[in-house]
């Protein structure tokens, strides 16, 4: 009965809108200085497949005004868009809401049925008693909200049962379409990576579809409009599926984790201007072949075989008679809209320079360690062949290296069909590399004939980072390049070698980094989900998640599994999303509940772990090895998941959780004392991690703090300054350093070009972070090639602390999501000017210094609905704000000392300039 209205109203709907839509919003020609946009549903902007009952929507406010807060908004949706701009037939209308949530405001009207598109507006008034005009017009559709609105059926070839590693399968369909097309919405995923063509054209700009989950649990169906690839009459089909995560190689060689078939799932919806409505589903009808992808592999690469090509086998012309017949399967319950945001293709490299290795072999050098591939235009003979080798570095000799690749092959084959010039880029594969060394072609290599071009989930890049120092800049650089190149879908350990797994220890390191390049909130969303589906029953977190690893003891790692805790609130601090913490609540606690199933006397001292993974081991200092006890490392962070299930409790309004979780954490803290910590304050690892992972989780009682912390200044100061920490504890330290008040320490270490430091690599021509401090030692040979990668992200997590302390833009935690704005620069390292910008929900944040002369000059932009607490650091005498005195501004209030010389103030939103004479009494100022 409900679907019969739901698609009477989505008919009705079709009839009207295109252009009317577009006649009535047409923008005033001056803006005006207030005014509502950006409209988005979670997350997106019009998405056409929402899962949530009740979606979250977000907006900004606009304006050229200063100290702009929202006081109330009100929404309203329709749908029909001609009337909501009317204000009729109005489906839900929040009324006027005293609230100055912009962000995440949940739809509240009644329950939507599958594929209902409605259309939305906002206005808002704010603290001048202005309102906006109604905003523009914004939609969401609902995706398809139960198995049975899947009237198609899985297939499959009949071909052997499991090809891993061999051909491609092919569907193809034609079919007729009677009449003119209004609207047309294709419902798709696969068993395997898929890419659809209709009449000869690929559907959409996505790679790697469906993407990777915890596929029998949760599979991703994407929806495309394909209205404009329709046409009346006859059309054609084309779907070809490749092995991918599903059923390709993964960690030790394993294959068919998921399962060993290939398959389709197709469901195009049709809706044509008489209002008749018309499904082409995958059925018995399709019929399938082989082609030219003989294999294709993400580790070991394509074999395209351009002879075997079927001319225009996605147009009616194509003649199928001598294709096989597919088999079908019925629909399970494992499909799911899809969340986060597809892998799209991104930058183009054009080669810096085509070289002869002292080897002998021909060698392209793109300039930049990249994930993706390259693209050629050659032209050869019929049945000649083309192989393209992909290495992420040169050896000392400058020869091409791929040792490091383990097992992984990275290579494609072509092979010519003898046309004239022949484009190729493969389909179901990607490479992690800088050079590419090329086989079996003898014709001109230039920047005409290959291009590089990178591969990621398409998130906005939202935020940016420089200062004075160049290596500083390539040190971002490297760090944003590494988020490019490991953010495929899943977070991953590294994109070249015969890994490239969500390895957990890795994506909760580097999280908070993360969010402040891109846009990360839809991506962990995501990957949390398949998280919680993939944890097991007694809370464990495996190792890597989707889990492939699929064994049992393979779980539960202390700084790897606490991404279950860690990864949600990191999200929840960017974003101010408290439904992730909703969502992953139980598994929060779930991760908590295992460790302390697992502890003896309140001490986390069981189980496997992997400690402070590829800590400094060098053996040039005294100390030797910076070894710190792995059970130190697991009671710390269970203690820290405590606290953020502490923290998470008190957001939710759990109560009883907060008392019972509050008093496990001082037990935990007790036993930490008891077991790792002198009277004194002396730990029994005296390693950097130790005191970091100490201080920074507050687990010494208030009165050992300050001497901690210059045991562990000691420390890098006996390592002449070096940072001798792992993946756990690099992304803490200096954040210790400067909440302790040593940022000038922490200056040293970020700025130190000697082995181990993070300029070490960059000195060495790093374009990535590498996987170890010494990736390439200082005698110039390699690490040993097991174990490493030139493209891990995990070091890159300092990039957390050049935006939150160098350049001085962090959330407050109580109001986060960069509701409250911290600004706070400090000065140091030589550095004469450093510039942070971040595109938050809200807005553009900057934080911008420079000192000339002794004048330091901070440029602030906080956008409207938000405020800020600046700090100005070392300040000598008067300061000024767009030229006049702070004391006479009234967007600046509450001006008052903080410590030492440094001076605090509240700002409301809009766009500051101060000025003042720096106090240059800082060691590295
Ligand atoms: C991966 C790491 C991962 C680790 C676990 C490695 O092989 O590349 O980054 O976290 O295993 O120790």
């Amino acid at each position: 009965m409900c679907k019969k209205v739901c698609t009477r109203v989505i008919l009705l709907l079709f009839s009207y809108l295109p252009i009317t839509v577009a006649q009535a919003q047409k923008a005033p020609p001056v803006p005006p200085p207030f005014r509502v946009d950006n409209l988005v549903c979670e997350y997106k902007i019009n998405p056409i497949s929402v899962d949530e009952a009740n979606p979250r929507l977000g907006w900004k406010l606009l304006t050229r005004d200063r100290n702009i807060q929202q006081t109330a908004y009100e929404v309203r949706v329709g749908s029909n868009a001609v009337s909501l701009l009317k204000g009729k037939d109005l489906i839900w209308t929040s009324g006027k809401v005293t609230s100055n949530e912009s962000l995440h405001v949940p739809y509240g009207g009644p329950m939507l049925a599958s594929r209902q598109k409605v259309y939305w507006q906002v206005r808002i008034w704010n603290n001048r008693q202005q309102v906006t005009p109604w905003s523009m017009v914004n939609s969401w559709k609902m995706g398809l909200l139960k198995p049975s609105d899947w009237s198609a059926k899985w297939i499959e070839d009949n071909y052997l049962s499991d090809t891993t590693g061999g051909p491609s399968p092919m569907f193809r369909k034609t079919f007729k379409l009677d009449h003119k097309v209004r609207a047309a919405h294709l419902y798709i995923t696969a068993h395997g990576l898929y890419e659809a063509q209709f009449n000869g054209k690929r559907i959409g700009n996505d790679y790697f579809a469906p993407g990777w989950t915890s596929y029998n649990k949760r599979l991703q169906y994407q929806v495309y409009d394909v209205t404009a690839d329709l046409l009346k009459g006859d059309n054609a089909v084309g779907v070809t599926l490749g092995d991918g995560w599903y059923r390709g190689y993964t960690y030790n060689r394993k294959k068919d984790v998921y399962g060993s078939k290939l398959g389709l799932l197709f469901q195009l919806e049709i809706v044509y201007t008489n209002g008749k409505r018309v499904l082409i589903n995958s059925d018995k009808t399709w019929k399938v072949a082989y082609g030219p992808i003989r294999s294709s592999s993400f580790f070991d690469g394509e074999v395209y075989d351009a002879r075997k090509e079927k001319k225009g086998w996605s147009t009616i012309a194509y003649k199928d008679a001598a294709w096989d017949s597919v088999r079908t399967d019925t629909v399970k319950e494992n499909l799911v809209a899809m969340f986060g945001p597809p892998v799209r293709k991104h930058e183009m490299f054009k080669p810096l320079k085509v070289f002869t290795t002292p080897a002998g072999e021909k060698v392209v050098d793109f300039g930049q360690n990249l994930v993706g591939w390259v693209q050629f235009k050659f032209k050869a003979k019929a049945g000649d062949s083309v192989k393209l080798f992909h290495a992420e570095v040169l050896d000392q000799q400058g020869n091409f290296y791929t040792k490091n690749l383990r097992t992984a092959k990275q290579e494609n084959t072509y092979v010519f069909k003898g046309d004239s010039v022949e484009t190729f880029e493969p389909h179901f594969t990607f490479q992690g590399f800088r050079y590419l060394k090329i086989v079996g072609y003898n014709g001109p290599i230039d920047s005409t004939s290959v291009a590089a071009f990178a591969l990621y989930s398409d998130m906005a890049q939202t935020g940016s980072f420089s200062t004075s120092n160049p290596l500083i800049n390539q040190l971002q650089h490297n760090i944003q390049w590494g988020q490019k190149g490991n953010f495929i879908d899943v977070p991953t350990d590294c994109p070249q070698r015969d890994e490239r797994m969500g390895w957990t220890g890795d994506a909760q390191a580097f999280s908070r980094t993360a969010t402040f390049n891109m846009d990360v909130a839809g991506f962990f969303t995501k990957w949390l989900k398949d998280l919680s589906a993939d944890q097991l029953k007694n809370g464990a977190v495996p190792y890597v998640i989707p889990d492939v690893l699929l064994d049992k003891s393979l779980s539960a790692a202390s700084g790897w599994s606490d991404v279950a805790t860690i990864a949600p609130w990191n999200i929840y601090l960017a974003y101010g999303d408290k439904k992730v913490l909703e969502d992953q609540y139980a598994s929060m606690t779930a991760w908590v509940g295992y460790i302390t199933a697992h502890t003896r006397a309140g001490l986390w001292d069981t189980g496997n772990h992997f400690g402070d993974w590829l800590f400094y081991a060098g053996t040039d200092y005294a100390d030797g090895a910076a070894l710190t006890d792995k059970n130190l490392i697991a009671q710390a962070f269970y203690a820290y998941s405590t606290q953020l299930v502490i923290n998470t409790a008190n957001i939710l309004g759990k109560q009883d959780d907060v008392k019972k979780y509050t008093a496990l954490l001082a037990d935990i803290k007790k036993a930490f004392l008891a077991e790792y910590v002198t009277p004194n304050g002396r730990m029994i690892s005296g390693t950097q991690t130790s005191y970091v992972l100490a201080l920074n989780f507050d687990l010494l009682p208030e009165n050992l703090r300050a001497s901690a912390a210059k045991r562990l200044v000691d420390n890098i100061e006996d390592y002449d300054e070096h940072i001798t920490t792992g993946f756990l504890g690099t992304p803490y330290i200096c954040h210790v350093l400067s909440r302790f008040g040593h940022t000038d320490v922490a200056y040293d270490l970020l700025m130190k070009e000697s082995y181990p430091s993070w300029l070490y690599p960059v000195k060495n021509g790093a374009t990535t972070i590498w996987e170890r401090w010494d990736g390439i030692k200082p005698n110039g040979t390699f690490e040993d090639p097991e174990m490493n990668s030139f493209n891990h992200y995990a070091y890159g997590a300092i990039g957390d602390w050049m935006y939150r302390v160098v350049a001085g833009i962090s959330t407050d935690e109580g109001d986060p999501g960069f509701h409250k704005i911290n600004i706070f620069p400090h000065p140091g390292g030589k550095l004469t000017n450093a510039h942070a910008e971040l595109e938050t929900l809200y807005g553009k944040v900057k934080s911008a210094w420079s000192i000339d002369n002794g004048i330091f000059t901070l440029d602030v932009i906080v956008p409207p609905n938000t405020s800020a607490v600046v700090t100005l650091p070392a300040v000598d005498g008067p300061v000024t704000e767009g030229n006049a005195d702070i004391t006479t501004s009234k967007d600046i209030t509450n001006i008052k000392p903080a410590t030492g010389s440094d001076l605090q103030m509240d700002i409301g939103s809009g766009t500051y300039q101060f000025k003042y004479i720096l106090k240059t009494h800082k060691k590295n100022s």
